[in-house]
């Protein structure tokens, strides 16, 4: 299962890819907003950094303003992954940006029909948004097990790309799933590298260590 970071810090992206361990990033306007500065410049630096997939989204509402800065969001970089939300004007966007072969991840998606219809009209990546199901009692994940049977029955190529990912927890109900990818907050990946026993058995062989050097010297 790939690792995406959902972020627009490049600071995170920087951190965490260096660990060799982060296959892309996704981003949303609240995310781009919160970092300031010219989002085309982070968007490209985002790409520079991760050479993988990076989700870019638009903010236009109609079919024609979504395509218009779709082909600006892509002329980025290679690298870069139009998204649109699941709206009406949004699917007509994706068939037509998917159309000419741009990656597009259709975004807000929370319930399999959705699904299905992002997947009929040619998206690369469907972004469920898990978290955001749970906060209202209903299971996030749930939806990942119907989507991921889903594409799988009709062979559909669009990856199911796990969003609104609040902890490990989703991280192993998705791999466990066959989900493609997760995209995670930066304290979501810190929180998979940490474990007690991890510290205490290191301290122990090393004190270990030192113990049988001291009574050898
Ligand atoms: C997905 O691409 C979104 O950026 C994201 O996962 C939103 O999650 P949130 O519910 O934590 O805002």
């Amino acid at each position: 299962m790939k690792l995406f970071l959902d972020t627009g810090n490049v600071r995170e992206i920087e951190a965490l890819a260096a660990l060799g361990i982060i296959d892309g990033v996704t981003t949303n306007p609240s995310l781009m907003a919160k970092e300031g500065g010219d989002p085309v410049a982070i968007l490209k630096r985002i790409c520079d950094i991760v050479k993988g997939p990076v989700s870019g989204e638009v903010v236009a509402t109609d079919v024609e303003g979504m395509v218009r800065e779709g082909r600006d969001i892509a002329a980025i970089d290679e690298h870069m992954v139009i998204k649109v939300p699941f709206t009406k004007a949004g699917v007509q966007a994706c068939k037509v940006l998917a159309h000419e072969g741009h990656k597009v991840n259709v975004t807000l998606v929370f319930s399999a029909t959705q699904a299905l219809l992002a997947a009929k009209v040619g998206a690369t990546f469907v972004s469920p948004f898990v978290g955001r199901l749970d906060d209202i009692a209903t299971d996030g994940m749930r939806l990942i097990e119907e989507i991921v049977d889903i594409y799988q029955n009709y062979e559909f190529g669009t990856e199911v790309l796990v969003a609104s990912v609040r902890h490990p927890i989703h991280i192993v109900q998705a791999a466990r799933m066959g989900a493609d990818v997760c995209t995670c907050p930066a304290p979501v990946i810190e929180a998979m590298f940490r474990h007690p026993l991890t510290d205490l058995g290191l301290e122990r062989f090393l004190k270990d260590w030192e113990k049988a050097q001291a009574s050898r010297a």
